[in-house]
């Protein structure tokens, strides 16, 4: 029995290995982490993370070719092919710190893998990671081994949260960089047989190493540049009275434009758009290649801008103050359907509605009151390395921000309403009995244009949708 060691237990590592044990009942997986709590809740009811469609998955298989392990150097020791999905955040501090990719965990988990391996082994980088890191892995692996060889393989995911599974069983396609030499390319075949198990051959792509390392951040960077690129034309549209809405609609009728990545929002979040761009950034400043780095730097400001945006606009609505007033924050993750917090556009909005004394009371169907106060304590940068700390939440924080169990309780006495995530549940409330519960004027800011902007408007509220006319209270 082929064994595969899966080394990241998080939002990759963790369904996409368990759809290959779904996919292949003849090959066993293990999933190992160094984090005891994370591995402890896939061995539980409780998943460390929310997947529409995972829990079924794991259920499934667990047990039976799918194993979630702490003892990282026994399953790895044991494995014929080795996925490597740990996490590869912005640097913190040193040479390229707030721009490069944080290698740490990536270059642990190698040398793990050179001091445990007794047999020859396929290496695959499934975490995003500079162009060149393989030839870095490879020298950490075979100064370090002891006359075993390793054929490193670059295969970056693509899966978006909230669809994962979805994703991982049909992918639009999956991407395959391995050395051009006769062991490269054997390598290269032993994955593609893992992955024609169910993905149709036309859908498996072949590169060399670092046009695979580098296709991953250009995918990120020309996603997160559509979502700038439609968020300036909101900005434009409030000032002259176009419709962002009907202008992505145009947009998305000219078939050499398409219709995806077009809604117009308060902010892309994830962790994985900011800190890809940066990294390319970062690369390309490296090469000498400033222009380059400008050019996608301006991707990410455009982005700081729609959030600044957002809370100016909320602050300047309600007569320049909103300290000491309650506002209701509908949704706190990055997006719907997922659990996770990383760089959602919420932390910055919350942050800057604090910073001018607001109130918060908060709602997400599905991320803990613990990660939101969490995530509110910590910096920036701080919150790409979430598993591995416990930042002290101060008092102020917790004076100023309530974590509440439904939507309408948040937004009970509120003065406004902020949405921060597209969650379905929040287009079908009951407007009517929240306008009727809270103070006035009662405010709606639609920072993700989910709700019917003008039947609030009957109701009573003054509402602010992104990129839409200006509602005549709010114009200059
Ligand atoms: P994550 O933070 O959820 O999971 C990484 C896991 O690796 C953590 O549980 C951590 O404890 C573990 N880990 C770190 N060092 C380790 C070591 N030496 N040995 C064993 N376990 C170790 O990260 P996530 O979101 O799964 O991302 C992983 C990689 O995949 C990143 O490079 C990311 O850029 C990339 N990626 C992420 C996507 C996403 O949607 N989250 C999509 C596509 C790629």
């Amino acid at each position: 029995m082929v064994k595969i060691c899966g080394i990241g237990a998080g939002y990759v590592g963790g369904p996409t290995m368990a759809v290959i044990a779904l996919k292949c009942p003849s090959i066993e997986v293990t999933v190992v982490d160094i984090s005891h709590s994370r591995i402890s809740a896939w061995n539980s009811d409780h998943l460390p993370i929310y997947e529409p469609g995972l829990q079924e998955v794991v259920q499934q298989c667990r047990g039976k070719n799918l194993f979630f392990s702490t003892d990282v150097g026994k399953h790895v020791s044991d494995a014929d092919i080795i996925f490597v999905a740990v996490n590869t955040p912005t640097k913190s501090r040193g040479l390229g710190a707030g721009k490069a990719a944080d290698l740490t965990y990536w270059e642990s988990a190698a040398r793990v893998i050179a001091e445990t391996s007794k047999s020859n082994k396929i290496i695959i980088e499934k975490s995003t990671v500079p162009v060149r890191t393989a030839e870095a892995i490879e020298r950490i692996l075979t100064h370090n081994s002891n006359g075993v060889s390793f054929q490193i393989l670059s295969n970056p995911e693509f899966l978006s949260e909230g669809t994962a599974i979805e994703d991982l069983l049909n992918p639009d396609r999956v991407l395959i960089g391995g050395r051009q030499t006769p062991e490269g390319q054997k390598a290269v075949q032993a994955l593609k047989s893992i992955y024609a198990q169910w993905v149709p051959e036309d859908k498996i792509v072949t590169t060399n190493l670092w046009s695979s390392e580098l296709s991953k951040l250009a995918d990120n960077a020309f996603l997160a540049q559509r979502i700038s690129s439609i968020n300036a034309m909101s900005a434009l549209c409030e000032a002259t009275g176009a419709e962002v809405s009907e202008v992505s609609h145009a947009l998305s009728k000219n078939s050499k434009i398409g219709s995806r990545f077009l809604n117009s929002s308060v902010g892309f979040g994830g962790s994985c758009f900011q800190k890809d761009i940066l990294n390319l950034v970062y690369i390309a400043e490296s090469n000498g290649l400033t222009e380059v780095a400008n050019y996608w730097k301006q991707v990410i400001q455009m982005n700081d801008y729609q959030k600044d945006r957002f809370v100016k606009r909320v602050v300047s609505s309600m007569f320049n103050t909103i300290s000491g007033k309650k506002i209701a924050v509908l949704g706190f993750a990055f997006k719907k359907d997922t659990s996770d917090t990383r760089k959602t556009p919420a932390i910055d909005v919350c942050k800057g509605l604090m910073r001018d004394d607001a109130s918060l009371s908060i709602y997400d169907p599905k991320v803990s009151e613990d990660q939101i106060l969490r995530d509110l304590a910590m910096d920036s940068v701080e919150c790409d390395h979430p598993v591995h700390l416990q930042p002290v939440i101060s008092p102020s924080t917790m004076k100023q921000v309530r974590i509440v169990q439904d939507a309408y309780e948040a937004t009970k006495d509120a003065h406004g309403i902020c949405v921060l995530t597209e969650w379905d549940e929040f287009k079908t409330l009951d407007y009517q009995r929240i306008f009727f519960s809270m103070q006035k004027p009662a405010f709606v800011f639609d920072g993700r244009n989910i709700l019917n902007a003008g039947k609030l408007r009957e109701i009573g509220f003054i509402v602010y949708s992104i990129g839409k006319p200006l509602d005549p209270w709010l114009r200059p």
